[in-house]
This record gives C-alpha cells, sequence and structure tokens, in this order.
C-alpha cells in the first residue's frame, strides 16, 4: 500500500521546514565561518546570498514539491518525463547522507557536553563549566564515537515514529524558547570586558576581509543554513497540505534562519576576547566560548543545562530531514517499510560518521584537498553537491517546467513577484551558481 504521509496544519509544515533549516548551520557553523571568513564582510556576503539565492531556491524547491508531491527521486520524472532527470534526487541523497554523516559528530559532541554538565548538576563533577576542555571532549575517541551514536540512534527513533509526531507540537514551544536563551546570552556576552571589539568584528564589514574563499563559503553557508541543493525541502513540501503558502513559508524561514545566525554570532564574538580566544577557532569555537559565559551568569550551570536541550533539539529537527529524506525515496512513501529503511539508513550513517569524528583525534593527521576528513565531507557536500542539485532544479524548473502551471503553484501574486522570481531563477542564478563552482575548482 502506498500511503504519502502528511503534515497535519500548514504551520506543521512551516514549523517542520524552520525545524530542517535552524539546526547547527545557524548556530554553530555561521559563528565559526564567520570566525575565519573575516567577521562582518562574510555577515554581509552571507546576507546578500541568503536573500539573493537563498530566498528565491526556496520559494522553488517548495514549489516544485508542492507540484510534484512524491519522493525525489521520481518527482523529476513526473514533473518532466525525462527519468535521467531523476539523478538531481539521488544527488540530493547522497549529499544528505554524507551530510549526517559528519553532522552527527557536531550532534555528538552536544550530547556530550549535557552529559557533563548534568554530572556537573548532580555533583559527580566539580569547578566551573569552563573546566569541560573541548580538547578533551573531541580528543576521546570512543567517548565521540558513542556521543554521535546517542545522537544518531535519537534521530532514527523520531524518524520511525514518522513525520505527524510530537515534533510539531514540541517545536511550537522549544523553537521560541531557543531565541529568549540566545537573547539572554547575547546580552551577558555584551556585558563582558571587551565586548565591542567583538561586536565591530561581526557587524563591520571590512572590504580587505572579503577573500573570494570567503565569498564561496558563503554562498555554501547559505545553502546549508537553508537546506537547499539536497532536495531535502522538496520533500518537506511534497508533505504539506495543498493550501500551506509558498513565499510567505520560505520568506518566514529564511529571516528566522539570519536571525538565528546573527544571534549565534553575537552571542559568541563579543566574549571572545575577554576569555582570550581567537575569532578563528573553527569548528570548536561554539563549544570553548558558550561555557564560559555560563559561568558569568548566576546559576549558569542550570542555563547551560537548559540550552544545550535546546540547541540538541535545534540539531534534531535538522538531522530528522536529513533521515528521512533517505527515508522517503527507499520507501518510496510506502510507510509500512519506514521502521526497516530508517534503521539501515542510521547503521550506514554511523559507520561513515566513524572517520568524520576521528579526524578530530586519531585520524587528524590525514589531510587533504580541503583539509581533514570532517573538512573534505562538509566541502564535497556543501560546496560541490548541494550547489550542484541546486543547479539543476533551477535549469529544470526554468527551462523545463511549464510556467503557467509555476504561475499557479506560486500562489497569489499581489505584489507582482513572479516574474522577477522566474527571471531569476531561470537566467541569474544558474549563471551565479555555475561562475562560483568553477572559480572555486581552479
Ligand atoms: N539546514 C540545517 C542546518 O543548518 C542542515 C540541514 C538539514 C540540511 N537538512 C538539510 C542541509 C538538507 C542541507 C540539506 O543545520
Amino acid at each position: 500500500m502506498q500511503k504519502q504521509s502528511q503534515w497535519k496544519t500548514s504551520t506543521g509544515f512551516i514549523l517542520a521546514s524552520a525545524g530542517s533549516a535552524i539546526g547547527l548551520g545557524a548556530m554553530w557553523k555561521f559563528p565559526y565561518m564567520a570566525g575565519i571568513y573575516g567577521g562582518g564582510a562574510f555577515l554581509f556576503m552571507f546576507l546578500l546570498f541568503t536573500l539573493i539565492v537563498g530566498l528565491p531556491l526556496l520559494i522553488m524547491e517548495f514549489a516544485i514539491g508542492k507540484m510534484g508531491r512524491t519522493y525525489t527521486t521520481k518527482i523529476y520524472e513526473k514533473l518532466t518525463n525525462k527519468k535521467w532527470l531523476n539523478i538531481i534526487g539521488w544527488n540530493g541523497n547522497l549529499a544528505v547522507f554524507i551530510l549526517f554523516g559528519f553532522y552527527s559528530v557536531i550532534g555528538g559532541w552536544i550530547v556530550i557536553y549535557l552529559a557533563h554538565v548534568f554530572m556537573q548538576i548532580l555533583g559527580f563533577e566539580q569547578g566551573p563549566l569552563g573546566h569541560i576542555q573541548f580538547e578533551q571532549v573531541i580528543g576521546n575517541p570512543w567517548i565521540t564515537i558513542v556521543g554521535q551514536g546517542v545522537f544518531i540512534l535519537l534521530t532514527m527513533i523520531i524518524v520511525m515514529f514518522g513525520v505527524e509526531s510530537g515534533l510539531e507540537k514540541a517545536s511550537k514551544f522549544m523553537m521560541p524558547l531557543l531565541f529568549i536563551f540566545l537573547i539572554i546570552i547575547v546580552a551577558k556576552s555584551l556585558s563582558l570586558d571587551g565586548a565591542m571589539s567583538g561586536l565591530k568584528f561581526l557587524l563591520q564589514p571590512r572590504t580587505e576581509d572579503i577573500s573570494m574563499d570567503g565569498v564561496l563559503f558563503a554562498l555554501g553557508q547559505s545553502f546549508f543554513t537553508l537546506s537547499l541543493g539536497t532536495t531535502g525541502m522538496i520533500t518537506y513540501a511534497s508533505y504539506a497540505s495543498k493550501e500551506m503558502t509558498i513565499k510567505t513559508s520560505a520568506l518566514s524561514i529564511v529571516l528566522m534562519n539570519i536571525l538565528v545566525s546573527v544571534l549565534a554570532g553575537l552571542a559568541i564574538f563579543p566574549a571572545i576576547g575577554a576569555f582570550g580566544y581567537e575569532p578563528t577557532e573553527g569548528p570548536g569555537l561554539l563549544f570553548k566560548v558558550l561555557p564560559q559565559v555560563f559561568d558569568e551568569m548566576a546559576f549558569g550551570t542550570g542555563f547551560y543545562f537548559i540550552f544545550l536541550i535546546l540547541f540538541l533539539f535545534a540539531a534534531l529537527t535538522s538531522s530528522i530531514s536529513l533521515l528521512e529524506l533517505n527515508v522517503s525515496n527507499f520507501t518510496k512513501n510506502d510507510n509500512s517499510k519506514r521502521t526497516k529503511v530508517a534503521f539501515i539508513a542510521s547503521i550506514l550513517v554511523f559507520i561513515i560518521s566513524i572517520p568524520a569524528t576521528l579526524s578530530f583525534s586519531s585520524l587528524s593527521s590525514i589531510q587533504f584537498a580541503a583539509g581533514t576528513i570532517f573538512d573534505n565531507m562538509d566541502f564535497l557536500v556543501s560546496n560541490i553537491l548541494m550547489p550542484l542539485g541546486a543547479l539543476g532544479t533551477t535549469l529544470v524548473t526554468g527551462y523545463l517546467l511549464d510556467k503557467q502551471a509555476l504561475r499557479t503553484y506560486f500562489g497569489p501574486d499581489r505584489f507582482k513577484l513572479f516574474a522577477p522570481w522566474y527571471y531569476l531563477v531561470k537566467f541569474v542564478l544558474p549563471v551565479v551558481i555555475i561562475v562560483v563552482f568553477i572559480v572555486q575548482l581552479i
């Protein structure tokens, strides 16, 4: 029996796709990338790409999902009658598979930090939160493997229960709570010594800090944080009810994502100087700085514990979408196979995540192309597979789909946005993606 899963309500759809988008990308990756690629310059390019490239692409993915209403290794054939175009769906499937592999490494760190803080609350560990030394946490291969195993396991259990689970309800209060917590951290951070120079670093774009690499990674960051180019958002839109509004959903997701990214930056950069860190700390940035900020707060340990739970929740609503894409493609929307497919996919992800985790410890000396194994997995996905997938979908949308049909799915158009969107997708974005792509290969 074939039964397509569905969100119960259209807010359910927005919450789920916002959940997919808002995650480690905004909170963990954005600050560390901004730290490496020039702070304000990176923020500026990221905003530009997110609004001009990301938003139209997100609208496009939603429109395609709504039109095709099936899993993404079939949807291209269904819409164009060209079977070979399903390769775009397979590209996306491969991308999220690898992505989940390295995403779970960071998810695992959150789990380990949670465990430490919990021990502290129970009184088994003493001292300030700053005693949780990042290098020690990630340097222990066994513990990190267990941590990411737990993260993958949690994702798997949720996906096994299907999309209409309690998550919709949970994200209604978890997400606002996360905003509130971020604002509290920002306030504390801004009160620390030397906060101003950190703030300036993040908010002031300096032209001398703009580099070609920065441009590439800013585009990659827009793709990553909006879950674009892997057909993940197409999958979610294919589950949505007919009434869902494409433009307002996409716009609200983009704005929320920008807000969380900026808040994460504002939470971290003002605090860097006070604790003697550099912006270029890399993937460990958030994990090194935040415990110290919480140490400065009354009830810091308890607050940090709640924050980590919210952070874990945000990461899980994203990893769920990663696994969900594999599940929908391999079950072909036949829900009776869901448990089995979710199980097998999770085991495979766990296997490929091990070398990713070990690139922070025993395999750290293996360096090639973009850096460690972890860096290369990230680069392959964010800078190659995602842009390629997005390129394919823009070409399909611009040159193979019926313009009138697209207009219908675009929805009521009070501000006459269809034409600019359509020409952007048809002529401008493919060129932007190709140029950026070629430049990075050189
Ligand atoms: N956007 C998510 C984040 O920022 C990551 C993510 C979830 C994703 N699903 C995706 C990225 C699908 C690409 C494709 O944490």
